[in-house]
């Protein structure tokens, strides 16, 4: 495969790495029922409450949300929805929920975007009106962007590149603040950790987008927009993952409904940022 010259990309070095560290776990349609649900919850609290360098985030299934929040009085735990409605206002729309539905439940954050929804009817017209609609109903969006597959000619680059542009065009300073952004390849999402993305491929990729950014909505955009890698992370990879690649933490599916995998994530994530 032809390699774009990555190294050449020198937005690494005048770019602090923004502060904040995140690991979101995506629950995706799991587990069955809401006991295996509260128990999930109060295992990841238990390591997540003494952490001090990241932030711990849970999507769970929508149904069990406000429960797990109407449970829970700490604040180092957080929610967040795996989609919201297209559609910002009450209404008749069957089987939505909005942005400000999920604000009002208990949720602070959002995944944009997730490469699931995207094949199912998330057009990246979608992914913006969703991205707008959580903003104004306060939820921080995590938008996920990844190609399906990687081409010699660079192509990937330039369908990743268009996935960022689209949704955030026009937005505030105020609002790029909020955002966080996850990069998920699809032919590394539901693998296992042999099969995920190298640490070097995830460096150049972060470098990538930040060249992206820096391009198109300035240096300050780089600085405050925090990255996260996701696909097949587990607690095999998660330190290598993280230790020198320019990724603030990441998003986790299947190894997030496992407590002891997931707390090996985040011990790994917490001990190396
Ligand atoms: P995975 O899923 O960790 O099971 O690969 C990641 C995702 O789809 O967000």
């Amino acid at each position: 495969m032809n390699e774009p010259d990555f190294e050449k990309l020198d937005v690494s070095k005048p770019v602090a790495r923004p502060e904040e560290h995140i690991v979101a776990a995506n629950w995706k349609m799991n587990p069955a029922d809401y006991d295996e649900a509260k128990r999930l919850f109060d295992g990841i609290k238990k390591r997540a409450s003494y952490l001090r360098n990241i932030t711990t985030i849970i999507c769970p299934p929508t149904l069990y949300l406000q429960t797990l929040s109407n449970g829970y009085s700490g604040s180092k735990l957080k929610l967040g929805a795996q989609d919201i409605s297209v559609k910002q206002e009450t209404g008749s729309q069957t089987g939505e929920v909005s942005a400000g539905m999920f604000q009002t439940a208990g949720a602070t954050y959002a995944i944009i975007g997730h490469s699931e929804r995207r094949a199912l009817i998330d057009t990246d017209t979608i992914v913006k009106q969703k991205l707008e609609n959580a903003l104004s109903a306060g939820l921080r969006p995590i938008i996920c962007v990844g190609e399906h597959e990687r081409d010699n000619d660079g192509e990937y680059l330039t369908f990743i590149s268009r996935q960022i542009t689209h949704a955030l065009s026009n937005l505030s300073r105020q609002d790029m603040k909020q955002l966080i952004i996850a990069y998920e390849p699809l032919w590394a999402i539901g693998r296992s950790a042999d099969e995920a993305s190298s640490p070097r491929m995830v460096h150049q990729m972060a470098l990538y987008i930040k060249k992206v950014l820096a391009e198109h909505f300035g240096r300050p955009v780089v600085s405050s927009i925090p990255l996260l890698y996701g696909g097949s992370v587990e607690r095999s990879n998660a330190a290598e993952l993280m230790d020198g690649t320019a990724i603030n933490g990441f998003l986790v599916g299947h190894a997030s409904r496992d407590i002891e995998h997931f707390r090996d994530i985040l011990d790994a994530v917490n001990d190396i940022v």
